[in-house]
């Protein structure tokens, strides 16, 4: 393998619209949790692991694009909850599949099981293109997505 398709060892996580809102908006759905636990939790999970994993969170839809662009340039595998855009969102799409077509891991994480909810959740513009989705396990998700691209990333190497 050489140097150009090597993958970092590090992970990033990207919440997209209204997750830095964990712990206030919708608990019944959510839980009480929030975005700086799911930054704790997550830094450790990929600690444990060998990985360093940085958790970001933005409302805006450029700067989530702009982050895939990164991971694609810095070669670091993406976990994406893309919260709302996930549901129209061809921008964020393209892309997240620029991040796949570079044969880096992108795993597709949904706190809730959004097709379990209103009908409009139930399409994902981002599933498609993602590596993998895990959906309706709570903060759990990310863990077993962290698990999932440490695992493809040392097979492959
Ligand atoms: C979500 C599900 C989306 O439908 C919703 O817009 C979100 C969060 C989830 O994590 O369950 O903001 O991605």
């Amino acid at each position: 393998m050489t140097q150009e398709q090597s993958v970092s060892h590090k992970i990033v996580i990207v919440n997209g619209p209204n997750l830095g809102r964990l712990g206030v908006r919708e608990p019944e759905i959510y839980g009480n949790a929030t975005l700086q636990t799911l930054r704790e939790d997550c830094t450790e999970w990929g600690r444990k692991l060998g990985w360093d994993v940085e958790v970001r969170q933005s409302d805006d839809e450029a700067e989530v694009i702009h982050w895939m662009h990164q991971a694609v340039d810095e070669r670091t595998p993406v976990v994406l909850n893309p919260a709302a855009f996930t549901h129209y969102s061809y921008g964020l799409a393209d892309a997240a599949a620029q991040v796949t077509d570079a044969d880096l891991p992108l795993v597709e994480v949904h706190i809730s099981n959004p097709a379990s909810r209103e009908t409009f959740r139930r399409h994902s513009v981002i599933s498609p293109i993602a590596t993998g989705t895990i959906t309706g396990m709570g903060f759990y998700g990310y863990k077993l997505a962290i698990e999932a691209i440490a695992e493809l990333t040392d097979a492959k190497n």
